[in-house]
């Protein structure tokens, strides 16, 4: 072995001699030795450019049990898993890899036994061991090929058909192989229309983490606008491939710039919805792995921005039959317009101020907690105003208006109204009126000021409207920078639900939280 320093004179040199040395078989012992570098950089280092440690594609796993323990089924649209699931050969070795109870709870919910599930961006085959455990065949594919060796290591294990997790109500069990290979999520031409079941995918976020060593096609390095335009192609051909009448499941976060957020989420829903697809849930998976303490606790009061702690699973959903794009109603009398004064709410300390982008608010004193968080973070207790919609009457609303005066720091536009009696009238009636407030309200607020609008996603008939998305969407002006989205719910509003039968119930609302530039 030697044990010679090599020097470089840049650290790019330095890593393409390792990744060489990697690919002539050198151990990492050796390489450590040779270019004085530790394990941890090499593995590193290989995570970055392969998206995995192919170290980890020798090793055979030990198999600690085949299924999750007390198992339960998501019924709300909140989902948050604490341990991401290490059942059967799931592990996080891969990067960016989904926790496994997601396409478990996807599957369940939204396929049969034997049915085809699609997952066109595999990774380490997350979805695929879940289709083997829950016997539906299993389709799925990625553009890195190390990703496929490894997910092909993944689904190799022994189950018999006495072991499958199966519904109470599903019956024939049968054990299918998955089919892997390597293959572009942007062409399906391989399968013919209308015949998948269920698709079930966690994309690459645009340029955060890459997979391969710059692979044509690999659309983790594509900046956000090409990464949207690319994956319209994918949309697209899962609008085709997909049974009428089923659904595609989709993971994806936000992302930031400049202390300011770029709804990803929304972005990538309106690429799919622009297909033909409508929306069927939008589930919101909270993330575990924030550091709410010290250093980011510190700098997330000192600059004021939140940890991003939230990504978005839509569900979409091939209609049966396709729907005409407005869907007639009766008009809606909106009752007059009533100001209103508010009472202020009591200013809170700051160490109990949230600092990331989910909320968790007991269900007792949920509103007033909730404004006292806005307030104190957004308005530092200075000069603010609020809005309220309220419904008073069915088919009725008005607004309450607090004192607004010239040189607030903060209009906060609350409109928990729309959760009864929702209709698509309303919404547009909505949307117009929040614009409207913010348009004759703007001049009233000082720079570097804020506008926090509260809202909600509401379910007609089959389908979800996005209040948030549709605002987002909306609201653009050339003062006001889209700052946070902010995802409130009440603790424990997961427990001690009953099936809520064929629909998720919404537990979550929305802050959108926009800085007023001028
Ligand atoms: C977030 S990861 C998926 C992780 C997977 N759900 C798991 O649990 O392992 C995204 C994957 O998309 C793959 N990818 C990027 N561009 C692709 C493309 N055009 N077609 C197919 N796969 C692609 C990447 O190689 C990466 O494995």
């Amino acid at each position: 072995m030697t044990n010679q320093k090599v020097n470089f004179k840049t650290e790019r040199e330095l890593q393409e001699a390792i990744l060489q040395e990697k690919a002539k078989g050198t151990p990492d012992l050796e390489i450590g030795q040779k270019y004085g570098v530790t394990f941890k950089y090499i593995e590193r280092l290989i995570t970055k450019t392969q998206g995995l440690n192919i170290s980890a594609l020798k090793v055979s796993k030990k198999i600690k049990r085949l299924h999750p323990k007390d198992f339960k089924e998501e019924k709300t649209t909140v989902w948050s898993f604490k341990q991401r699931g290490n059942w059967t050969t799931h592990s996080g070795e891969y990067r960016g890899n989904w926790s496994p109870y997601i396409p478990r709870n996807v599957v369940l919910k939204y396929s049969k036994p034997g049915e085809l599930v699609l997952d066109y961006f595999c990774g380490a085959g997350t979805t695929a061991v879940e289709c083997k455990l829950l016997g539906r065949r299993c389709i799925a594919f990625d553009i890195n090929d190390k990703a496929i060796d490894l997910a092909k290591k993944n689904v190799d294990f022994n189950v018999q058909s006495s072991q499958l997790t199966l519904l109470e109500e599903e019956s024939h069990p049968k054990i299918y192989e998955p089919e892997l290979s390597v293959g572009d999520a942007r062409n399906l031409s391989f399968l013919r229309d209308n015949s998948v079941d269920l698709i079930c995918a966690h994309p690459p976020y645009a340029n955060i983490i890459h997979y391969t060593d710059f692979k044509k096609g690999d659309l983790s390095f594509f900046d956000i606008d090409d990464f949207l335009k690319e994956m319209s192609k994918v949309a697209k051909e899962s609008f085709r491939v997909l049974k009428p009448g089923r659904q595609c499941a989709i993971l994806i976060g936000d992302t930031r710039k400049k202390k300011h957020v770029i709804p990803l989420g929304f972005k990538l829903t309106n690429v799919y919805l622009s297909t033909g697809f409508k929306l069927r849930e939008l589930v919101i998976k909270r993330q575990h792995n924030c550091k709410t303490t010290g250093f980011w606790y510190a700098n997330s009061i000192k600059y004021n921005f939140l940890l991003l702690a939230h990504e978005y699973l839509p569900i979409f959903e091939k209609p049966k039959v396709s729907i005409p794009s407005s869907v007639r109603e009766r008009d809606v009398d909106y009752g007059s317009v009533i100001p209103a004064l508010e009472k202020p709410p009591l200013k809170r300390k700051l160490d109990e101020i949230e600092t990331t982008t989910v909320w968790i608010l007991p269900e007792k004193d949920f509103e007033e907690r909730l404004n006292k968080n806005v307030i104190d973070r957004y308005s530092n207790g200075k000069g603010y105003s609020t809005i309220t919609f309220v419904s008073h009457r069915k088919n009725e609303m008005k607004s309450t208006r607090g004192n607004i005066q010239k040189g607030n720091e903060l209009l906060f536009i609350k409109s928990p109204f729309l959760n009864s009696n929702p209709s698509h009238s309303r919404i547009e009636y909505y949307l117009k009126k929040t614009k409207e407030i913010v348009d004759r309200e703007l001049p009233n607020i000082n720079k570097d000021g804020f506008i926090v609008i509260q809202t909600q996603d509401v379910r007609i008939k089959r389908y979800l409207e996005s209040l948030a998305k549709r605002l987002v969407d909306e609201l653009i002006h050339d003062n006001l920078w889209l700052k946070e989205i902010v995802i409130v719910t009440q603790d424990g509003a997961n427990s001690q639900l009953k099936n809520s039968g064929d629909y998720l119930k919404i537990v979550h609302q929305y802050l959108l939280i926009y800085e007023v530039k001028k």
